[in-house]
């Protein structure tokens, strides 16, 4: 694979490689969703054709249709129930690798996928190592019944908390909502610095009409860093 590559796609590109040599024949693999996700599936299937040896469970509809193109053999988390490996990527990774998840909505399904997987494993470029999370806005999966009392009802849990920001925007995609894959919409959350992610996962997921958010805590559990001068570090 060719590596004439602007540096954030060599980023991408050699950290998902990296992580695509973490998989083992026989294993089944959970296979995130976005960009750098995109990078591992190439990467894979390169693999596969060399003889590898893999069942992958998409997070999204997007990275089914990419990894059947590319010849990935696919199955469902259901036929599955537990996985060896979950490779993704992540919006923003801090020093105890919490994530900001869901900057392509598909955080619910990466959620369950990742949770059900022995090693959850991230691939990112190094502009997403923060030291701490909430500079990306949060993503928040809403059920589409009530969403304006949702949003109001996290607008006002917002001001008990310690973070800074607290408006929390409707997603578009262009003219109509953004909806997700499990039909639902996304409240992106403006928070600037989110002081106690653990508390504030578990606050946002008891508010009703909430479906899942997109912090990521205790799940990951190793981040593959790729550098636009082709280097990786693994931590
Ligand atoms: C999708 C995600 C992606 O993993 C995240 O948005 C990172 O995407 P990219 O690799 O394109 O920067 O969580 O829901």
């Amino acid at each position: 694979m060719t590596l004439d590559l602007p540096p954030i796609d060599i980023a991408k590109y050699v950290a998902a490689k990296r992580a695509a040599d973490m998989v083992e024949d026989g294993m089944k693999v959970g296979l995130g969703t976005g960009s750098t996700a995109a990078w591992l599936v190439r990467c894979l299937a390169e693999r596969v054709q060399e003889g590898l040896a893999i069942k992958g469970v998409p997070t999204s509809q997007r990275t089914a249709r990419l990894a059947q193109e590319a010849g990935i053999e696919l199955i469902t988390l259901e036929e599955a129930r537990w996985l060896d490996i979950t490779i993704d990527g992540a919006d923003e990774f801090d020093g105890e690798l919490n994530l900001i998840k869901g900057g392509g909505g598909a955080h619910l399904q990466e959620k369950i996928v990742a949770t059900a997987s022995d090693l959850m494993v991230v691939i990112a470029d190094v502009g997403k190592a923060v030291d701490a999370l909430g500079a990306f806005p949060l993503p928040v999966e809403v059920l589409q019944f009530g969403w304006r009392t949702t949003q109001m009802l996290i607008e006002e849990m917002l001001v008990s908390t310690d973070v800074l920001g607290r408006s929390a925007s409707l997603r578009m995609g262009g003219q109509t909502p953004f909806v997700t894959d499990e039909g639902n919409y996304v409240l992106d959350l403006h928070l600037h610095r989110i002081g106690h992610a653990r508390q504030l996962t578990l606050m946002l997921n008891q508010i009703p009409g909430v479906v899942e958010n997109g912090l990521f805590i205790d799940i990951c559990d190793r981040v593959v860093i790729g550098h636009g001068d082709g280097r990786v570090v693994v931590r």
